[in-house]
């Protein structure tokens, strides 16, 4: 049977097809149906395999609509209820079919938090040993695929909690001492975050390496450099490759800024107030590499500035990645003919038998969108929330997640066609010719002639005019042409004019001359060790 892959996590919360199709159902220890697929996720960020049978998959599935009545119901708050809960607000206010992507980081900072509440005195020695080995069991269980999910306990936290306290007892009830969970949910989103950082900035790091990588083979193509789309003047084929290694390294600026923000230990500040208990919130932020303690208890349960700022840098690498698609989708076309897509990064078309398709570019492209929707879903989820925390704030990881999984996926495509794929050169070189791309290097020789630039450019457009009437280059007027236009002028004027000479001539730091670009590749290949 083939791997199947894991779920999507995100907006799309149960495709039934895919669960039936891809996944073996079991029952567990306690009774509970779980959905179990087959693979393992490979990193901490990414979901763990069993998901829920929700509301949506049991009816496609043709289970009872009471079938997760097997579930536990004892609830986490029960002392002051005397009605249970509705089984529709079970299902209403769930998280854990997206939230369980964070079991990792909830086990890491249980472990911190019972250290420490091990050494202010508030578990023994003993309690903390059982509460560890108990939360590396349910790790385990976890990432096996065999550990239940279910509404009834609502999020990772609740599950994980009440796993060891139906391992541990009394020692497992004593994990959530000066804990809320409003501060467990921030910490663990700050773990998930800075891991989520540290990935997209290694992505962006392979992206650069393609261009930089392409640099050297390139190093004599001259592409026509555009603005408004039309032909500009010419540019070195690295030059182009560079722009982009800039964009993606501002990026990597912003991530950088953001996850100074993001590395903040939150846990400890209880559910908005803080405690009365003797805790160490320092020993909690040294275990978890968190390089400050945040200094105000409210901010920290309402805050979700870090989410939203990843979220920004992230719609803006989508959108760095879909102007970059955009263009190499032009360049591919046979109108364009710059560029040869690598087939193994295409697609065919289905009635069309000679189409290759640049699909994989127009999805990066494409994919921005949702990117932009999730950064603007998280913007209108925070814009009227009071202090506190607020259960709305429970929606933020869907569009998280979902931004972050799309750029990721985004990025690890964009590295191999970077890397190959090939320009044609005889096309590009070919069609050099047709633009009039020297224009301005000829009215920049003018301009060293202390002819005015206002006049200079005058003179060049009349040039331009005369060599499209005769359907010829600037180069091939007649010294006559030249005089005619400008007494002062002489044969030296051949040697700014042709692509390669109007390349040749730029001289201005960080401009397309070749001893600029050669610069600008060292620089690159030393920054990334590239060789
Ligand atoms: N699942 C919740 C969330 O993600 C956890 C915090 C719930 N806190 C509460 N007091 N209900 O936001």
């Amino acid at each position: 049977m083939p791997a199947p892959e894991s779920l999507p996590i995100g907006h799309s919360k149960d495709p039934p097809v895919r669960v039936a199709s891809n996944e073996t159902r079991c029952a567990t220890r306690t009774g509970r149906h779980v959905v179990r697929p087959v693979t393992r996720s490979t990193s901490h960020i990414d979901k763990p395999q069993t998901i829920i049978y929700s509301g949506k998959v049991r009816r496609f599935l043709g289970l009872p609509p009471n079938w997760a009545g097997g579930c536990v119901t004892e609830k986490a708050w029960g002392g002051v209820f005397d009605q249970t809960t509705d089984r529709r607000v079970e299902e209403f206010t769930e998280s854990v079919s997206f939230d369980r992507r964070l079991y990792a980081h909830d086990i890491d900072g249980s472990l911190a938090h019972a250290q420490m509440l091990a050494k202010v005195g508030l578990v023994s020695a003993d309690e903390c040993r059982q509460i560890e080995q108990a939360l590396e069991e349910i790790r385990q269980e976890i990432e096996q695929g065999s550990f239940a999910f279910c509404t009834e306990l609502e999020d990772i936290h609740m599950h994980i909690e009440r796993a060891l306290i139906d391992r541990i007892g009394d020692a497992g009830r004593k994990l959530h001492t000066a804990r809320s969970r409003n501060d467990q949910v921030a910490t663990d989103l700050r773990l998930w975050t800075r891991e989520a950082i540290d990935r997209i900035d290694r992505r962006l790091v392979e992206l650069q390496r393609a261009f930089v990588g392409r640099c050297d083979a390139d190093a004599e193509v001259i592409l026509p450099g555009y603005t408004h789309t039309q032909r500009a003047q010419p540019v070195l084929a690295p030059h182009y490759w560079l722009a982009y290694c800039e964009k993606f390294e501002r990026d990597r600026q912003r991530l950088a800024d953001c996850r100074r923000r993001v590395n903040v230990l939150g846990l400890g500040t209880a559910a908005l107030a803080g405690t009365s208990l003797p805790i160490d919130r320092r020993f909690v932020a040294e275990r978890l590499g968190f390089e400050s303690v945040a200094a105000n208890s409210l901010d920290v349960s309402s805050d979700r500035d870090f989410v939203l700022e990843f979220a920004f840098v992230l719609t803006l690498i989508a959108e760095h990645l879909s102007t970059w698609a955009e263009e190499w989708i032009l360049w591919s076309t046979i109108e364009f003919g710059f560029l040869k897509l690598p087939q193994a990064f295409c697609t065919g078309s289905s009635i069309m038998p000679q189409k290759v398709n640049p699909d994989v570019l127009e999805l990066i492209r494409g994919k921005t969108a949702r990117v932009i929707g999730d950064l603007q879903t998280l913007l209108v989820l925070v814009k009227g929330l009071p202090l506190a925390y607020n259960r709305d704030l429970q929606e933020d990881k869907p569009p998280l997640f979902d931004a972050f999984d799309t750029v990721e996926a985004s990025l690890e495509l964009a590295a191999p066609i970077v890397a190959q794929a090939e320009l044609n050169r005889r096309a590009i070189a070919e069609r050099l010719d047709r633009g009039h791309l020297d224009a301005t290097t000829l009215m920049e020789y003018l301009i060293r002639r202390e002819i005015p630039q206002r006049t200079a450019h005058e003179l060049v457009g009349r040039l331009v005019r005369k060599a499209l009437d005769r359907g010829v280059r600037l180069q091939d007027l007649a010294l006559e042409d030249f005089t005619a236009a400008h007494a002062g002028l002489d044969e030296s004027v051949y040697d700014v004019l042709g692509v390669e000479k109007a390349v040749a001539a730029m001289t201005s730091e960080g401009s397309t001359g070749p001893e600029q670009v050669r610069r600008q590749v060292e620089r690159w290949k030393e920054k990334l060790t590239v060789t």
